[in-house]
């Protein structure tokens, strides 16, 4: 689809899409918010070392991912796993128990709202291209923003034809209305302030046509303790520090190692979607009540019995996804609204 942006230069070479070449040569490269996401580099390097030393996640679960990154995370747990394991699996290391029931639900109801392709996907905070892959493969021409480097690389690497460049959700230095729908599937949690997450989705709004798709998730306030009774690691000085502290502010302050992180519950995630515009908005439980089972099962039972368990997790995840009262037991949250 035509991108009505100005012909851009530098993307033919890379095989980019008519949008993604048109983009190439608009897009300012620049980040403005450099200092906010120094951390955020240094965990794109240090996850692209785990990569290159041949670890990976495949085969490891939550509780197995943990252990992998217990020296990077801090022994946080779910913050080091939910948030540094995402961007590993975009170089096809996507494998985990959790991992499978989170992006085969994501790929369930995105599809059910994105409209049909072609049509243009702006993806915002992408990573290594996880879910600008599958898109691409459905026929979407994707343009895939991140301010990491190292995945920005991944992405271009992971998926042919995706433009991919250096981005920040808050600042996206594109025209206005030139997506058909725009994902902003990671950001949300990174950004500590409430007014950036507002300037991020405000954007996301900007930049998609009128009546467009705005898709955002949020990692779940209650997600911290849940993992860490689900894996048997809910010590009295995690419940008496970050872990009651998270529930009770959605706040983590980055204080035991890798960085700041916002957890959401599902009634902010939709009253932040509402503030910054957006209309018809709902929410879904991406991973469901069922997530946690699946945590512990791969800890008492090991990585076989959790991959056994998915399907049923994803069956419990539709169902419950009815019910209102249960999005919250989900340990990432989509808002879906639009312009
Ligand atoms: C948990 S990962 C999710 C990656 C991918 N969307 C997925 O679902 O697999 C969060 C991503 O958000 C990116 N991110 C963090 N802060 C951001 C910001 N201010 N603007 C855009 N992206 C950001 C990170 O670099 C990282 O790639």
């Amino acid at each position: 689809m035509a991108g009505g942006f100005g012909v851009g230069e530098g993307g033919r070479e890379r095989g980019l899409s008519r949008l993604g070449e048109d983009l190439f040569g608009q897009l300012r490269q620049r980040l403005p918010h450099e200092e906010g996401v120094a951390a955020l580099q240094r965990q794109g390097e240090e996850s692209a070392a785990v990569v290159e030393d041949g670890h990976g996640l495949g085969g490891c679960g939550l509780v197995g991912g943990a252990q992998v990154f217990g020296g990077l995370a801090g022994g946080l747990g779910l913050l080091g796993v939910l948030l540094l394991a995402v961007p590993l699996r975009g170089g096809g290391l996507h494998t985990t128990a959790t991992g499978r029931l989170e992006l085969e639900r994501a790929q369930e109801l995105l599809r059910q709202y994105l409209p049909p392709p072609p049509a243009r996907v702006l993806d915002v905070g992408g990573g290594p291209g996880t879910h600008a892959r599958w898109l691409v493969e459905d026929g979407y021409e994707v343009v895939l923003l991140d301010p990491v480097p190292k995945h920005v690389e991944q992405a271009r690497a992971y998926v042919p034809g995706c433009a991919a460049e250096i981005g920040d959700a808050r600042d996206v230095t594109l025209p206005a209305h030139g997506f058909d729908a725009v994902l902003l599937l990671g950001p949300l949690c990174h950004l500590a302030d409430r007014a950036d997450r507002l300037r991020a989705l405000s954007e996301a709004r900007r930049v998609v046509v009128p009546r467009g798709l705005v898709a955002a998730a949020g990692i779940s306030r209650y997600s911290l303790m849940q993992d860490h009774t689900a894996s048997a690691g809910l010590t009295p000085d995690l419940l008496a520090g970050e872990v009651t502290e998270v529930v009770r502010t959605g706040s983590y302050d980055g204080s035991r190692g890798f960085t700041v992180v916002h957890f959401h519950t599902a009634a902010e995630l939709a009253e932040e979607a509402v503030e910054a515009g957006l209309t018809d908005v709902r929410l879904h439980g991406i991973d469901g009540p069922g997530w946690a089972y699946v945590v512990a099962a791969g800890r008492c039972g090991g990585q076989e019995v959790a991959q056994a368990l998915v399907a049923d997790a994803v069956a419990t995840t539709r169902l419950a996804d009815d019910q209102g009262v249960f999005t919250d037991a989900s340990a990432h949250i989509l808002v879906v609204g639009t312009s």
